[in-house]
């Protein structure tokens, strides 16, 4: 629906209403019309009916978490460069993780990109229990209830391109499920399996049934990302991407830091600030570890004094690798700072 702020309904059922501030709109009343045709309440308030796009949806949406706006969704799936391959051809398995999953809404982004890699899927069971009740016929109604979902997960198996969305909060995955299903009859919803749980739970089990590398590309929106560097970057092929959205700029920064410290195989391939006063596409920022002058005149001049000697063991010429890093960290163009999210785009390095 489309009024000055648009209404997202629930989908429509003959009995249910939309509850509006001293009024309300009857799903009856909708029912039946065309897109674009005006209706207006009992208290003669016009609306006109629409269908929601993908970003009107997940921007508009009853929420229990903070979404990736629409606009930022879109630059992300974007930044990630995307290009699932149509059914018939026997490129390799297409699987993106994402953590967390919150609201849904980048996970429905993520969805519609790669919904073309998949074949179109048999009919849902229900629930089973759901289908075997409503079939009067005993036994036979149970064989279809039966076949119907092995049918259904045997396409499961089969799909060339997954998302697979954890979060550690079920209701925020139940909500998320909800909302996915809700929209266009659920028609991405099938390229999409949810997990409830943490992500070394996830990842290690997964890397325990095959050790080796199975996703091609991974997401972070949740707090502490640098955290699952490591892990992550153990799932993932070579030349994979991480991404990670950060709602400061010092976070993308913590995680550069971690990568270099650790020496996880990960290479920063870009950072880009989003956000509506920044505009389209993002703006590109330059952060980059880096020694300062400053730093290595000094450690020249020491040397040069004799304290090289100090610098012969093992561990304090480790410790000279890790010390004097700093980051340079500033916009590529541009002068104002203002709003919007970080996001920091890692690709995995090839390992002999
Ligand atoms: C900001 S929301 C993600 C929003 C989502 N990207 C969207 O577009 O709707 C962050 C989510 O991460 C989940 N989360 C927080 N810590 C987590 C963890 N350690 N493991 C998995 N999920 C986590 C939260 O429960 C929350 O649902």
């Amino acid at each position: 629906m489309a009024s000055l702020k648009p209404i997202i309904t629930l989908p429509l059922r003959p009995r249910d209403e939309v509850k509006l501030a001293h009024d309300k709109l009857f799903h009856n009343d909708i029912i039946g019309r065309r897109i674009r045709d005006t209706l207006s309440t009992r208290k003669r308030r016009a609306f006109r009916v629409t269908d929601p796009t993908l970003a009107e949806y997940t921007d508009l949406t009853p929420r229990i978490v903070t979404p990736i706006y629409s606009q930022d969704a879109a630059a992300i799936v974007s930044l990630l460069d995307l290009n699932p391959t149509v059914p018939g051809t026997d490129d390799e398995k297409l699987e993106i993780f994402e953590a967390g999953t919150g609201h849904g809404a980048l996970t429905l982004h993520l969805a519609r990109a790669i919904h073309a890699a998949n074949t179109a899927p048999p009919p849902k069971p229900e629930k089973q229990s759901d289908a075997q009740t409503t079939d009067s016929q005993g036994e036979a109604g149970t064989d279809v209830a039966d076949q119907q979902l092995e049918a259904y997960t045997a396409w499961l198996k089969s799909r060339r391109a997954i998302i697979q969305t954890l979060d550690n909060r079920r209701e925020h995955s139940e909500h998320a499920q909800n909302t996915i299903k809700n929209y266009r009859n659920g028609m991405y919803y099938h390229n999409i399996d949810f997990h409830v749980g943490t992500i070394e739970q996830y990842i290690s089990s997964r890397l325990s049934k095959s050790p080796t590398p199975f996703l091609s590309h991974a997401i972070l929106d949740l707090p502490d990302t640098h955290t699952y560097f490591k892990l992550v970057a153990k799932a993932l092929k070579p030349n994979a991407s991480l991404l990670v959205f950060c709602p400061s700029i010092t976070q993308i920064n913590t995680c550069a830091l971690d990568v270099r410290k650790n020496g996880t195989p990960l290479f920063l391939e870009k950072v880009v600030e989003l956000g509506a006063a920044i505009g389209v596409g993002g703006r590109e920022w330059d952060v980059r570890p880096v020694r300062p002058r400053a730093f290595l005149k000094a450690r020249a001049e020491a040397a040069e004094r004799g304290q090289a000697a100090v610098e012969d063991s093992a561990e304090a010429v480790e410790q000279s690798e890790e010390d004097g890093w700093e980051l340079v960290c500033r916009p590529k163009v541009g002068q104002r700072i203002s709003g919007g999210g970080f996001v920091g785009l890692w690709k995995k390095m090839f390992i002999e």
